[in-house]
């Protein structure tokens, strides 16, 4: 059963509209005075970074969604993939009074503390995208992804897929994310029993370059013979692995196949070319259900505890299809 929530910040909304006052544009200024009809909801947004295709587009649909002409005042923080910095910015969000908090986590854990800080400080927080192990009476609600399924689905077409001995490498996203744990987990429980044999692992911290320079030390390991398939937490270090294997003088998606996650532009082109085989979908635009939730919080409506974002999976005949209208 999905849990429901009477906000605890119900009483936050109720408060906020006896407040008057104004929200700068660097959202410095005493705010406290959103969540009611028209006024300005300033709300502080703290985002892992830039470190790939899927979060370039998370960012555009969160920017888009938490515009001045849907009514917030956005104060926007990439934390460059440095949890410490990110927990940081979420504390100046509290000691700038914003009106509500939104955070995409870089890793699950560590979040106890600054959550509880929010939560005497009578700002409601949103997670989006990925999870936290903090007890969820810290935060008001989630959006997202079921990242665990997403590994799932890439296992089970690697299952089917390989049935003769296939040795396997893999490319982790950021140790510690949820993404990269669950993904793990769901590719992990779906092989089960297989003929496939996980001969390496290491992280690609969810970049390019990460997937790349992984993928060039496991090629001087192991040979381009001694690796049949490389499972990639997600299609930016699936695209390195490209580079690292052409660069070795094989063809990518034929010679070593390759399985990812996000179905990003780049990622799905490279689909339909061949160079990648499989592409379990994980949705970046997360920004209206976002911004309808933080409205919704502050507004003292009851919201689901946990909101998620179905995704699709895709081969190249589907790719094909697809690719001319995605949107990102
Ligand atoms: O949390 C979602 C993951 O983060 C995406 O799969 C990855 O591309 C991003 O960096």
């Amino acid at each position: 059963m999905r849990k429901r929530i009477l906000s605890g910040f119900a009483l936050l909304g109720a408060v906020a509209l006896a407040v008057t006052g104004c929200s700068s544009s660097d959202g410095s200024s005493d705010a406290g005075n959103g969540g009611g009809s028209g006024d300005v909801i300033t709300v502080g947004f703290a985002q892992t970074g830039s470190e790939s295709g899927w979060r370039s587009a998370n960012t555009e649909s969160m920017k888009t969604a938490f515009s001045k002409d849907n009514g917030f005042d956005l104060v926007f923080n990439a934390a460059d993939n440095d949890p410490a910095a990110q927990i940081a910015a979420v504390r100046s969000f509290i000691n700038q009074k914003v009106d509500a908090i939104v955070i995409a986590p870089i890793v699950e854990d560590g979040w106890d503390d600054v959550l509880k800080e929010a939560k005497d400080a009578n700002i409601p927080v949103i997670l989006e995208d990925r999870t936290v192990t903090a007890s969820d009476d810290l935060y008001a609600s989630w959006v997202g992804l079921d990242f665990k399924l997403e590994g799932q689905k890439a296992g089970e077409w690697a299952k089917e897929t390989f049935t003769d001995p296939t040795k396997m490498v893999v490319l982790e996203g950021t140790t510690g994310s949820a993404p990269a744990n669950d993904r793990a987990e769901g590719f992990d429980s779906a092989i089960a029993g297989s003929s496939i044999e996980k001969i390496d692992s290491q992280t690609g911290d969810f970049t390019r370059d990460g997937g790349k320079s992984v993928m060039e030390g496991f090629l001087q390991k192991y040979g381009v013979d001694g690796i049949d398939l490389v499972f990639a937490h997600n299609d930016d270090m699936a695209l390195g692995a490209i580079e690292a294997i052409e660069a070795a003088g094989a063809k990518p998606g034929t010679d070593i196949k390759i399985v990812s996650i996000d179905a990003v532009h780049d990622g799905m082109q490279a689909l339909v070319d061949g160079k990648i085989n499989y592409i379990v979908e994980c949705n970046p635009l997360l920004g209206e259900k976002a911004a309808a939730l933080v409205k919704d919080v502050l507004a003292g409506n009851s919201v689901d505890k946990r909101t998620i974002v179905e995704d699709q999976a895709f081969d190249q005949a589907a790719a094909e299809k697809a690719l001319p209208d995605r949107k990102y």
